[in-house]
């Protein structure tokens, strides 16, 4: 069982898949960009704030992440019969860089098949709230950390509300596979949301 956690920058989806994780004995979590060394080192240029990154050369170094990670752990992960948790995966470069950076979809999603061998999540949450809540959140946390991995949050409102809605219409394309979940509130609340939706639509929670 493959789950992927979606959002914008500051949505909440990393504590909660922290969560859910928790209650899942055979659950292995990973994380994209990132997820194997080699991919953790892709993952500083993509997000220190200091790189001039192309849009297409960015786009193929979250490719390259991705395929490292979906080969090193994801495929072998699930080979072994565990839960895989992802924190992003090939939802966060359509929302990203096809209605953030209005990329080709068709493009985006030939690349992103070749990337995973057409792997698709069972089942996506993708976390929902208002740009400017969770950019303030991401922000502030941010100032606080050590790594500088600022260069999404840089980018101004109007491009994160573009990857909101970016995720709300790739929710309505594969009702089955997405649910969207109200990421406002207390991290209980939000958590609880999560366990109703798995329930539903899982048997890992029974
Ligand atoms: P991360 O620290 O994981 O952000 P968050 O804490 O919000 O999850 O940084 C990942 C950043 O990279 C985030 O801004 C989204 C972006 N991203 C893309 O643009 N495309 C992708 O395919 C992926 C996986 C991430």
């Amino acid at each position: 069982m493959f789950l992927t956690f979606e959002g914008i920058e500051g949505s909440g989806k990393s504590t909660q898949l922290r969560r859910l994780a928790e209650r899942i004995p055979n659950a292995v979590i990973t994380k994209e960009p990132g997820g194997t060394p080699l991919a953790d080192r892709i993952r500083a240029i993509l997000l220190d704030s200091s790189s001039q990154l192309d849009p297409n050369a960015e786009l193929f170094l979250f490719a390259a992440s991705r395929r490292q990670n979906v080969i090193e752990v994801i495929k072998p992960a699930l080979a072994r019969g565990a839960v895989v948790l992802c924190d992003r995966f090939t939802d966060s470069t359509l929302a990203y860089q096809g209605f953030g950076r209005l990329i080709n979809l068709d493009q985006l999603r030939t690349l992103n098949a070749w990337a995973t061998d057409s792997l698709t999540p069972d089942l996506t949450l993708i976390f929902d709230l208002p740009e400017e809540v969770g950019l303030n959140r991401a922000r502030s946390r941010n100032a606080e950390a050590v790594s500088d991995e600022g260069r999404f949050e840089a980018e101004d409102l109007r491009f994160h509300r573009r990857v909101r809605e970016g995720y709300r219409t790739l929710a309505v394309s594969e009702p089955n596979r997405f649910a969207v979940i109200d990421g406002e509130g207390e991290v209980d609340e939000v958590f609880a949301r999560v366990v109703a939706e798995v329930t539903k639509r899982t048997e890992l929670l029974r």
